[in-house]
Parts: C-alpha cells; sequence; structure tokens
C-alpha cells in the first residue's frame, strides 16, 4: 500500500517552510511590537470545551470536529480553533488576576473535517492573538481597534493588493435576540425557496442563514433584515466608536450589514479580511469581540477580542516575487577545487569542511559538496545559493578562493573575507526589501 499524507493534510517542504517561518517570525516581531506575547495551549482538548465555548448549533461543532475517545473513554477532540482554548487556559489559571489588558498570541495547526479544496484543508494553520480586559485596563472599543489595526499593520508587512477588511456588529445578546426573531419572521416567509440547510435552521440558528453560500437562498438573504437596526443603544454607541477611531486612525474598512460569523460566541464587533485573488475560500482572516465567553466556561465576566488568520490562505496570496524575497538567499557554497584527481578528493573535502566551519563561526551560513563544476552548480541552484567558493589545498595559506558568482556565472580570484561580505550584503538587501 502507498502511504500518504491524510486526506486534507499537506506536507511543507523547503523552500515553502521557510516563507512560513519567515511568516511567523514578522508576526512575531509585530505583535511584540503591541504588547502581546505568546501563548501555546495543547492540541487536543475536551470536546466539551467547543460544544460549550463554539457552540452546538454552529457547524464547526456540529460537522467539522475530529473528536475520538482515549483509551480511558475521555472525549478529545483536535482543535479547531484556538479562541475557547486561549479563554479555558484564562480560566483554569486564573489570569483574570493579573494586569490588564492581557494579550497573548498564538500560532499552529487546527483542525476541522471540511470538505477540502484549494484554501481548504482539514489541518490548517491558524496565526492569532486574543486581547482580554476590556474596561479593566482598556474601554471595550478601544480593545476592538486595537486588534484590528495589529490585523492590518502585520497585514501590510506583505505588500498584498486586493484586501479588505469587512466589519459589523453583532451587537450584545439583548439586541442579538430582537435582531434573531426578525429573522425568523423574515425567513418563515421564504420557506417554500430556502435550501435544506437553511429550511432547518429558520427556527434553529436564523443568523446561520446569512452565511449560507448556497444559491437557492441568495434571494432571501439579499433583503433580510440588518442587525444594525436592531443594535440597542449601548451596541449602537460601542460600534458608532469602534468605527469613529478607525476612521481617525486611517484604518480602511467597509461596513458589512450581512456579516455575522459562524462561531457563536461573538459579541458586538465582528470582522473578516478578505481577499479578491483567493476564489472562493476568500477570508484569510476572522475575528471579533466575545464578551461572555470567559463567564461562559466558567470565569468571571471578562471582555475578550481576538482574530485568527488562515496562514496557508495568506502565502497562497503571495507572489512568486515576494516568495522569493521571504525565502531569503541560500548558504555560501563551498567545493574542493580538483587538484589531484579530476573532481575533488574526499582529501580535498577535508578543505572544504574546515573553510565551511570558518565561516560559520563569523555567523554566515555555509554548506558544501564535491564533484563535476555541473553538479556543484545545480546543488547551489537547488539551495538558492548565489556564490560558490572553490577552495584549493593552500587555502589557509593564501586566503583566496575562487568564487563563481552564479548569476553572471563569472569565476573570479577573491579573499575569503570578501567572498563573505558578498553575502552579507545580499543578505542585508534581501532583508530591507521584506518590509516593502
Ligand atoms: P474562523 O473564521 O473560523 O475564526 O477562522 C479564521 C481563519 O482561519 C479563516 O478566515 C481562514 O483563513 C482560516 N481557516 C478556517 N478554516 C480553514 C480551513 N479548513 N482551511 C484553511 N484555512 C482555514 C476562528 O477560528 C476564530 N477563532 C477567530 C477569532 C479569534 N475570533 C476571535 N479571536
Amino acid at each position: 500500500m502507498e502511504l500518504r499524507t491524510p486526506k486534507g493534510t499537506r506536507d511543507l517542504l523547503p523552500p515553502a517552510t521557510k516563507v512560513w517561518a519567515e511568516v511567523e517570525s514578522i508576526a512575531r516581531e509585530v505583535f511584540e511590537l503591541y504588547g502581546y506575547r505568546e501563548i501555546r495551549t495543547p492540541i487536543i482538548e475536551d470536546a466539551a470545551l467547543f460544544e460549550r465555548g463554539v457552540g452546538e448549533g454552529t457547524d464547526l461543532v456540529g460537522k467539522e470536529m475530529f473528536s475520538f475517545p482515549d483509551k480511558a473513554g475521555r472525549r478529545l477532540t483536535l482543535r479547531p480553533e484556538s479562541t475557547a482554548s486561549v479563554c479555558r487556559a484564562y480560566v483554569q489559571h486564573q489570569l483574570h488576576l493579573k494586569p490588564h489588558p492581557l494579550k497573548f498570541y498564538y500560532m499552529g495547526p487546527q483542525f476541522r473535517y471540511e470538505r477540502p479544496q484549494k484554501g481548504r484543508y482539514r489541518q490548517f494553520h491558524q496565526i492569532g492573538v486574543e486581547l482580554f480586559g476590556g474596561a479593566g485596563g482598556a474601554s471595550y472599543y478601544h480593545a476592538d481597534v486595537e486588534v484590528i489595526s495589529l490585523l492590518v499593520r502585520f497585514l501590510q508587512k506583505f505588500g498584498l493588493t486586493g484586501l479588505e477588511v469587512k466589519l459589523n456588529s453583532v451587537g450584545d445578546r439583548e439586541s442579538r435576540e430582537g435582531y434573531r426573531a426578525a429573522l425568523v419572521d423574515y425567513f418563515q416567509k421564504w420557506q417554500g425557496t430556502l435550501s435544506d440547510d437553511s429550511k432547518r435552521r429558520v427556527l434553529q440558528n436564523p443568523l446561520r442563514i446569512l452565511d449560507s453560500k448556497h444559491p437557492d437562498d441568495a434571494p432571501a438573504i439579499s433583503g433580510a433584515p440588518e442587525i444594525t437596526d436592531y443594535l440597542n443603544s449601548l451596541s449602537r454607541s460601542h460600534f458608532d466608536a469602534v468605527l469613529n477611531l478607525l476612521t481617525d486612525l486611517g484604518i480602511p474598512f467597509r461596513v458589512e450589514p450581512r456579516l455575522v460569523r459562524g462561531l457563536d460566541y461573538y459579541t458586538h464587533t465582528v470582522f473578516e479580511v478578505v481577499s479578491h485573488g483567493l476564489g472562493s475560500q476568500d477570508a484569510i482572516c476572522g475575528g471579533g469581540a466575545y464578551a461572555n465567553l470567559i463567564k461562559q466556561l466558567g470565569g468571571p465576566s471578562v471582555y475578550g477580542v481576538g482574530f485568527a488568520i488562515g496562514e496557508d490562505r495568506l502565502v497562497e496570496l503571495f507572489s512568486e516575487e515576494s516568495k522569493r524575497r521571504l525565502e531569503g538567499i541560500g548558504p555560501l557554497i563551498v567545493a574542493p577545487q580538483a587538484q589531484n584527481s579530476k573532481y575533488g578528493s574526499a582529501y580535498e573535502m577535508d578543505d572544504a569542511i574546515a573553510l565551511c566551519e570558518k565561516i560559520r563561526a563569523m555567523g554566515v551560513p555555509a554548506d558544501w559538496t564535491m564533484g563535476r563544476p555541473e553538479k556543484v552548480f545545480k546543488f547551489a541552484e537547488y539551495l538558492n545559493s548565489r556564490f560558490v567558493i572553490f577552495v584549493s589545498p593552500d587555502w589557509g595559506r593564501t586566503q583566496v578562493v575562487s568564487v563563481r558568482d552564479m548569476e553572471s556565472k563569472s569565476l573570479t580570484t577573491t579573499p575569503i573575507s570578501h567572498a563573505i561580505e558578498l553575502w552579507r550584503s545580499l543578505h542585508l538587501i534581501k532583508r530591507e526589501g521584506r518590509d516593502d
């Protein structure tokens, strides 16, 4: 039997892994700029956490969880998202006793049993943040705005075009009850034309119908009531304050009155970032505030807000050029200059290894190979290396080597120190280009 990755999962190979690692390192840099610190939670959690936190009526919990009993019969789930896990950790470790606002970031694999397609995997990866505290340290709407501005600043690092921040408010519980009743009334009139899934949801969870991509539902959805007409004064003023501050800060967004998001814990501000370059799976980020989740999980009443970016989808948006920039440049390649035999003997490799060690000691990456020049150049190309150093046995005395520039194909004799400088200056140029 041929063994392959399980359905909906992928191997990530170099050089793609380098692009991913760079994205994650930029995320750490930007998040830490805003005072966020890393949290790591287990990949398995009690199934009840998501049932209680995300909501039993959601697709995520109802259809998409990888759940299984362990050997002792405990019901475990591979985490389908991390907000519930971070909130569980907040409650478990009594983090409400720490000074607020309290800010966390995380990155790692998530699991959803969905039908795989481009941009949709069963194991995918999120980079996310959660901010706790609202009134205890920052007002609620400031918390929402900070999270969105952090998100925009992070995404700007990749020079992407065609991104849009869609924003809405789902209000507090009271506002949502009024809206829910209006939706039930409205969709009942459309019962005859709705898709089967949506028919079932009219009484159970009418907000979810707004998320439906089924063509039969489109006419009903297009005329559905908008939640902004049902916000009570507290929810309305919260939302207005968010819109005003985002505008003052020059952060671009579009209010999308039917954006409701697929998870039950949201209150007030919700948002998504969509890309016009991604086809049907166009959301690269989803987020929002949750005023009741910590309490629902057994903690005190604490306001939270956060987002999660789909790293797989983010990377799919990168141009070839920006991927190459994130990959960076390969190591200096050192190969023996054939002296005694045609292609370099094992003895001559001693010189190559010794020179590699010297270069590495100076903090510059170096790798070695041997063989015919064409083979050496193939190796350099594969590692995206610009320079190959051919070393002869007297390099220790002369400190001089032959350097082949893979781009111009020129071969020059030069001091070792110069070869190292060449690598360093190229590396710097690449890194500076990163912030374009
Ligand atoms: P979500 O909208 O379910 O929100 O997921 C966030 C992002 O994860 C999506 O916008 C998408 O880019 C990516 N994603 C989701 N499912 C898949 C999949 N099957 N394959 C590839 N990418 C996927 C949450 O998970 C919330 N926890 C976000 C949040 C944090 N809200 C508050 N704090």
